[in-house]
Order: structure tokens, then C-alpha cells, then sequence
């Protein structure tokens, strides 16, 4: 059969399942025939070519830059810290600039980015517990935007909410105090309406440490690995989103680890390592040779006691965790993210280990951790509970491949409250991935402490008791979490595959 008249048979076959029910449940086994189709006259059944995963909106082959065309084995750079304009002790003042940027990947090579300060990732904030931050933001964007302080406990009205956006050409003072007890590895970045995939793909995302006074690993040097994902057309440009992209996530021929492609990295002596997952949509399954790899936090801090890795360590989109690392023998190896199948949708290859960067490791001594880090909050019996259900449906007349990502058969609306809690409240919420593909939640002003996973109805507890605000959730699992707003406000839960969460994956809860 000519692929053509396949592709219009199958659209003819949704349209009318459109036409007598606006919205279907998608079935998985056409959804890959006709995802496939709709990309690519290539495409067929276990054709394993990249081409047909790069396809615009208008179904035109996106061409892309080889990925020999960006250096490879700089050592791995440095983050530059957001310089702090306050002298006054416990205040940290500072300003963002948002604006297109035009940043030499090469000395032929120039990219337009969207930066905060004319660097991406944007500058490093580090801040001290209970100090008082005051950050202007300058949008010299030709759209709207906000900023979102990601996984910091602060008050929702200066937490970069939807509804709150900075016009362009605007500026706004984002102010807050740092609560006591929440030393993390935290991100900021936009999370306006509609704009988040595009404004995080062109590169607005910066990290953001809030440290302790009493670190019990202060003493171990630290190093920060940021990982963003970058997808470059031919010509050296960012990339629009593709067909693919939006339903899957997007994922681009390049993973940055503090913006430098596959960088050489040395660890002589037992390291700290904090770990962003600030890709789009890519998941990481971090795998590091050679090494003692110690857990020692996670989103929201330090665990209670470390967790010695045995596997490799899987971080979806904005998750953070905090490593020790002994290296145990003098060499180099690579550091890796091993294939991981996240169930993606449409004819798409199968999932590949992926080098990340090289790491030079010189065998040290490996040190003794504490082996208490951490006290964390002791979460009562559960006064309410809550059910939220993630399913996909197809509906032609949507852009974007037609994909809805729903919570609670739901798309997110601005002006409709989907949850309400009592402040201080403790709840259990049972998420239940009900689709076929990985899917992570986040919730805004709040950490949780997972309870129970349940897949194929086996129910199983979590190798360790952590903080955190973003959890993956395979298809068909069901998560149960204790969680507790202490302020209150409108917050944002969504899947941070920031396509779905653009797509309106995303819910609203009123704390009163
Ligand atoms: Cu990174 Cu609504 O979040
Ligand atoms: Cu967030
Ligand atoms: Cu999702």
C-alpha cells in the first residue's frame, strides 16, 4: 500500500471516530500506526531511522545538526553564581534580565538562546536558609513570562504561578524568606501560560542552592552537574518543537551537562555531586563506573541516612539528587544515562545507552559518611485523601498531533480550582497513571514523602524515605504520597515532561 493513502485512510478513520465522539481513548496499537503514518512517508513498522522522529508541524523533515558539529571533552565548566547586589548579612538581592541571546557554540557557530543574564543554564543563586531573597525580573522577551522557583517552600503568590505573568517588555520583584530546614538543590524557570516548553527549550533554566549552616557533608568538595537537552537544526538554530516532540517530550541530538557537550570531568577524592534533570523530556538513568555512588538527597534535601546505588540512578525531568562519589580505580570512563523505556508513543527507535561526558577519576580513599544526615519530617496518619487519574485521548481538532494529556479527564484551565486542602493538613493523594507511558508528577509548595508504588498489583514501599516534589510514574502505577501545604494560596501540580504540562497536563489546588 502507498504510504500516502495509508496516511489519509487512517485520518479519515479518526475523523469520523472525531465526528460521532469529539474525544476518544486512544488505542495504543493504532495510536503507533498512526502517529508513524502521520510523521513520515518513511516510516514503517520497525524502521529504526532517525528521520522520521524529526518532522515539524508541518510535517516537513526537520533537518539537524550532526552532533560531530559540537566540540566534545572541555573540561566540565563551572556554574557563575548570580552575584548577590545586598551587603546586608542574610538578604540576597539580585536582578534577572530575560532576553535573546546570541551565544558561539562554536567561533562559526552562533545560536540564539533565550538566557537570564546572557548565560544558559542562568546564573547560579545560592542562598543560606532563612535568608530573605529579592529578585527583580527584567522580561525583554516579545511574550509573557514568569518565573517559577522550583521546589522552594514560598509563599504561592511569588512563585511564578500562570496567572501571574510579567508582560513583555515588563519587570516584576519576586520577594520571599527561605524556611528554615529546607536546605535543597532547587531551579527556577518559566511557567507562564502555554509558552513553558518553548520558553525552557530555548534555554531558560538556572539552578538555585539553598544551603544549611550545619551541612553534615559541608566538609566534601561539591560539584554541580546541570543537565539540559539541546536540539540544533542544520543551520545551528534552536529547533521548533516537532510533532514527536510534543507527544513524547521533547528530546534533541545534544544532552549539556552545565551547558558543555560530553565534557571531561575529574574526580580525585570523594565528590558531592548535585544532579539536575532540566531536560525538556528526557528521562536520565544515570550510570557512573568505577565508583561508590552514594544517595545522599534528593528534591527537597538530604535523605535521613545515605543510600548505597546499586543500579543506576533514574532522574526524569526535574528531579534533583545529591550523590557522594568514591572513585575506586585511576582511569576514565564514561559517564552514562542507560536506555530506559518510557513507553514512548508512535514508531520511534528503541532506547539506547547514551554517553553523557567522561569522567577521569583518581582512586581515593573513600570516606566515612554520617550516618545520620538528615531529620525528616515525621508525616502523621492521613486526615484527607485525594485521587488524581492521568489518562492521553486523541482529538483531531487539537494541534500538536491531535494528543490531549488529561488529570482527572481534565486539561488545565486557569480560572478552575481542581483541588482545595486545609492548610497544615496531612493527606495521602494516590496517582494512578492510567495510559501507557511514563509520566512524572509535581506538585508547587510542597515536599512529599512517597508511601507505596503498586504496579501489576504488586505494592511495593521506596528503597528510601526522601523529599521530594517530582516522582515518575510508570504506565498503569499507582503512587500513594503524604503530603502537607503550609501556605496558603493557589499551587500547580503537573507532569514536568514540560510538553505535557504545556499540552495542559496540569491541575490547580486552592489551599485554604
Ligand atoms: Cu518545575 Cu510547575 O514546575
Ligand atoms: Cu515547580
Ligand atoms: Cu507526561
Amino acid at each position: 500500500m502507498k504510504r500516502r493513502n495509508f496516511l489519509m485512510n487512517i485520518t479519515a478513520a479518526i475523523g469520523g471516530l472525531v465526528a460521532t465522539k469529539a474525544i476518544a481513548k486512544i488505542d495504543h496499537n493504532n495510536m503507533h500506526n498512526m502517529v508513524c503514518d502521520i510523521n513520515s512517508d518513511e516510516c514503517q513498522k520497525g524502521d529504526g531511522t532517525h528521520q522520521h522522529m524529526n518532522m515539524n508541524n508541518n510535517q516537513m523533515p526537520q533537518k539537524l545538526l550532526p552532533t560531530s558539529a559540537l566540540p566534545q571533552g572541555m573540561d566540565l565548566p563551572t556554574l557563575t553564581n548570580l552575584k548577590n547586589d545586598s551587603n546586608q548579612k542574610g538578604f540576597f538581592e539580585a536582578t534577572l534580565h530575560l532576553k535573546p541571546t546570541k551565544i558561539a557554540l562554536t567561533p562559526n557557530l552562533i545560536t540564539e538562546f533565550w538566557t537570564y543574564n546572557g548565560m544558559t543554564p542562568g546564573p547560579k543563586i545560592e542562598v543560606f536558609e532563612e535568608d530573605h531573597v529579592k529578585i527583580t525580573v527584567k522580561n525583554e522577551l516579545t511574550q509573557p513570562t514568569t518565573v517559577h522557583w522550583h521546589g522552594l517552600l514560598i509563599p504561592s503568590d511569588q512563585d511564578g504561578n500562570p496567572q501571574n505573568e510579567i508582560p513583555a517588555g515588563g519587570s516584576r520583584t519576586y520577594e520571599f524568606t527561605i524556611p528554615k530546614g529546607t536546605a535543597g538543590t532547587y531551579w527556577y524557570h518559566p511557567h507562564g501560560h502555554n509558552t513553558v516548553a518553548e520558553q525552557v527549550y530555548r534555554g531558560l533554566a538556572g539552578t538555585f542552592i539553598v544551603r544549611s549552616k550545619h551541612d553534615p557533608l559541608t566538609s566534601i568538595p561539591e560539584q554541580n552537574w546541570f543537565f539540559s537537552d539541546l536540539k540544533l537544526t542544520d543551520k545551528g538554530q534552536i529547533a521548533d518543537n516537532s510533532m514527536v516532540d510534543w507527544m513524547n517530550g521533547r528530546e534533541g541530538q545534544f544532552v549539556l551537562i552545565n551547558g558543555s557537550y560530553r565534557p571531561k570531568i575529574k574526580i580525585d577524592s570523594a565528590t558531592r555531586i548535585r544532579v539536575w534533570n532540566a531536560c525538556s523530556g528526557r528521562y536520565l538513568n544515570l550510570s557512573i563506573p568505577n565508583c561508590d555512588v552514594y544517595l545522599v538527597g534528593t528534591d527537597g534535601g538530604l535523605l535521613a541516612k545515605p543510600y548505597l546505588l546499586t543500579k543506576p540512578l533514574l532522574l526524569t525531568p526535574a528531579e534533583r539528587a545529591e550523590l557522594v562519589i568514591m572513585p575506586k580505580q585511576t582511569g576514565t570512563v564514561y559517564l552514562q544515562s542507560i536506555g530506559y523505556d518510557r513507553n514512548k508513543m508512535g514508531n520511534v527507535p528503541p532506547e539506547q545507552d547514551l554517553i553523557l561526558g567522561e569522567l577521569v577519576l583518581t582512586k581515593s580513599d573513600p570516606i566515612t559518611l554520617p550516618n545520620t544526615l538528615n531529620q525528616l519530617p515525621n508525616m502523621g496518619p492521613a486526615v484527607a485523601h485525594k485521587l488524581l487519574e492521568y489518562t492521553e485521548v486523541m482529538d483531531m481538532k487539537q494541534p500538536h498531533g491531535g494528543m490531549l494529556f488529561l488529570i482527572n479527564g481534565k486539561r488545565h484551565d486557569m480560572s478552575r480550582i481542581d483541588l482545595k486542602s486545609k492548610i497544615h493538613d496531612i493527606e495521602e493523594w494516590t496517582i494512578f497513571n492510567n495510559s501507557h507511558m511514563d509520566h512524572n508528577f509535581h506538585i508547587h509548595g510542597a515536599q512529599f514523602i512517597v508511601q507505596t508504588h503498586e504496579l501489576n498489583g504488586k505494592k511495593t514501599q521506596p528503597d528510601y524515605i526522601a523529599l521530594k516534589d517530582t516522582i515518575n510514574l510508570r504506565p498503569h502505577e499507582k503512587l500513594t504520597i503524604k503530603i502537607q501545604q503550609n501556605l496558603p494560596g493557589l499551587r500547580m501540580y503537573h507532569c514536568h515532561i514540560i510538553e505535557h504540562e504545556t499540552l495542559g497536563m496540569m491541575g490547580q489546588l486552592m489551599v485554604e
